[in-house]
């Protein structure tokens, strides 16, 4: 069908841009949110009926709008926030383009009644567009904004959001994150009549964490904290044992917005790499300040999406940032984790704590010198001692006392609280994964040379990265090139690596390559590959001098208690819980 060009009548060039900035109910409460928090409101209330269609209603008792610029705001492009186009340069406000309650006007019943300094308040309704009656109405200082029936007049809007069900489960997460990043003010939330939500603007973070996720959650995060220069981050994130299936509740604020940033993202997740599964996520709430004039917010008109005078700086302070706050906490002695919440008689991961009494016993108990008999352990352990010995401070296991092996692959250890089972595969695999890391990170990883060089055949869809192959293999300690087409010609490899396990292990570097775009997420998976692969196996049997060896090592690590994939490295069975399961105490 050929239509003739034609210019857009105003009603449809009204909607196309409303489209934009009120998407669905959530938008427009995230709108008025923005509003309220630009007055300076430190109460926020926040009413919704059937999903936000039939009526969002919020409350703030902030400064209120002054009568004669009630009708204004309404208005295109009506902002108090900025007047001049260097302003956009130095936003400090959450919203400054001037079309939120111009948008949401366009396709809703608005009120808006404000009552501004000494004045008297003032209702204005928008009958339709630019038809508005303004009258004297008697309220207390601040802004009540109510939409009405929206999206009345925009019905294939309506075709493309959810059921009132899910609109409300969209808004009560909008709500929650302005809870989070806004300490400092107290936010109430009802949907159709029922509160969902309260927190109480004492300034706490905690609390509000408290509010939004429940008291277990809020007893597992800690805090970060980070000032240099221009850049200063405030927050608190998850200790790995609570993690999310999806990165929802990763919440990033960058001076009280929130935002999406692709690269605050992957740093985030990289800060976490090797203490979680693959899969999982962390609880994330960090603000970032930032002096405005070094973040553009001006890049959509949601606002959600920032960039940073200097992207890769922030990403990796952040990164930092969390890396340093997850150390500190796995080797802190007074972190305990609550013991009654544990169901009876179970073995459980030892989290990041223990009990701190007998410090003293523990090195009574671990042998000094060593005459290891298995090779592998014993060379890790010389180095990983000396290199690691500025970082150590704190012990982060308890003192354990080997006692054997069971089925080849579990060391039982006795400890201050009662019996410890490490899985000696994934207790190395953490010991050579921090091994790797610093060895990648000063670009020396000890390589050891093949007395026959290897030829590796890839698979066809292998050999299109080839290039890339070979690059990432001597990144790692190996020595390759390629040799024709589908061949690499292997000479060195990493030290740690046994040699049978090159071809598995570069089974897994394909795949790596092939999952991770992102090169500092790529090049971790790579390094928990190689760690995994080195690693001693399941079933292979120790001496005693070696198990201690490795728990010795085990101690030296940074995250002792997680192996380079996020399991746990070791269970603990309590004394008190054994008394139990014997019917010596109830
Ligand atoms: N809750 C409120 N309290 C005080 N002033 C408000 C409130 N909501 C809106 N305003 C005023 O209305 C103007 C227009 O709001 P809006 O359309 O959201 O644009 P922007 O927030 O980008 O300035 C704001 O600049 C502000 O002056
Ligand atoms: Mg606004």
């Amino acid at each position: 069908m050929v239509r003739n060009i034609k210019p857009l009548d105003q009603e449809t060039i009204r909607q196309l841009a409303a489209g934009e900035v009120v998407e669905r109910p959530a938008s427009v409460v995230k709108e008025l949110i923005d509003n309220s928090i630009d007055a300076s409101a430190t109460k926020i209330q926040i009413y919704v009926e059937n999903g936000g269609l039939d009526l969002i209603r919020v409350v703030d008792n902030g400064t209120g709008i002054p009568r004669k610029d009630l009708e204004l705001c309404v208005q295109k492009h009506a902002t108090s926030k900025i007047s001049s186009p260097e302003d956009l340069y130095k936003i400090n406000t959450l919203g400054f383009r001037g079309e939120a309650l111009y948008a949401i006007a366009s396709v809703s019943r608005l009120r808006i009644r404000s009552k501004h300094g000494d004045s008297p308040g003032a209702e204005l309704e928008c009958l339709s567009p630019g038809n508005t009656r303004i009258r004297t109405v008697g309220m207390p200082q601040g802004t009540q904004v109510e939409v009405r029936n929206l999206f009345y007049n925009v019905p294939a809007r309506l075709k493309f959001i959810g059921g009132p069900t899910s609109e409300a489960s969209r808004i009560t997460s909008t709500v929650k994150q302005y809870a989070l990043g806004h300490p400092n003010i107290a936010f109430e939330l009802q949907i159709d009549g029922k509160k969902q939500l309260e927190t109480f603007g004492k300034g706490n973070i905690l609390d509000c964490i408290g509010s939004v996720f429940g008291l277990q959650i809020r007893d597992h995060m800690i805090p970060v904290a980070y000032e240099e220069d221009e850049i200063e981050i405030k927050g608190y994130v998850s200790l790995p044992s609570i993690n999310r299936s999806n990165r929802s509740d990763i919440h990033v604020f960058v001076n009280g917005r929130p935002v999406s940033a692709k690269q605050l993202m992957f740093a985030i997740q990289e800060s976490y790499s090797s203490l979680l599964m693959v899969g999982r996520f962390p609880i994330v709430i960090i603000n970032l300040l930032i002096p405005p004039e070094f973040v553009d917010v001006n890049v959509h008109p949601t606002k959600a999406e920032v960039r940073f005078a200097d992207d890769r700086r922030v990403a990796s302070v952040v990164g930092r940032t969390i890396r340093t706050a997850l150390q500190e906490a796995f080797s802190s002695r007074d972190a305990e984790l609550p013991q009654d919440d544990q169901p009876q008689g179970k073995l459980r991961p030892l989290a990041f704590s223990f009990n701190s009494a007998s410090i003293s016993e523990k090195h009574a108990w671990h042998v000094t010198t060593s005459t290891q008999t298995h090779q592998h352990i014993e060379s890790t352990s010389t180095e990983a001692t000396s290199s690691l010995e500025e970082e150590r401070t704190l012990p982060k296991l308890p003192p354990l006392r080997v006692l054997g092996q069971i089925a080849l692959t579990y060391i039982i250890a006795e400890g201050p609280n009662g019996m410890y089972l490490i899985d000696q595969h994934a207790a190395h695999e953490r010991i050579l994964l921090e091994r790797i890391q610093k060895e990648l990170e000063t670009d020396k990883v000890a390589s050891q040379m093949l007395l026959d060089p290897l030829i590796i055949t890839l698979g066809d869809h292998q050999a299109t990265f080839m290039k890339n192959l070979v690059d990432e293999l001597n990144r790692l300690g190996f020595e390759a090139e390629s040799f024709g087409v589908k061949e690499i010609i292997v000479r060195s490899i990493p030290a740690i690596l046994p040699k049978e396990e090159v071809m598995a292990f570069i089974e897994d570097l394909c795949q790596d390559i092939n999952n991770f775009s992102n090169v500092e997420l790529r090049r971790n998976a790579v390094a928990v590959s190689l760690a995994c692969r080195s690693a001693i196996k399941a079933g292979q049997q120790l001496s005693m001098q070696e198990m201690r060896s490795l728990i010795e090592q085990l101690e030296q690590t940074n995250f002792p208690t997680a192996c380079a994939h996020g399991r746990p490295t070791i269970l603990e069975l309590t004394k008190s819980q054994l008394e139990r399961e014997f019917g010596r105490k109830g």
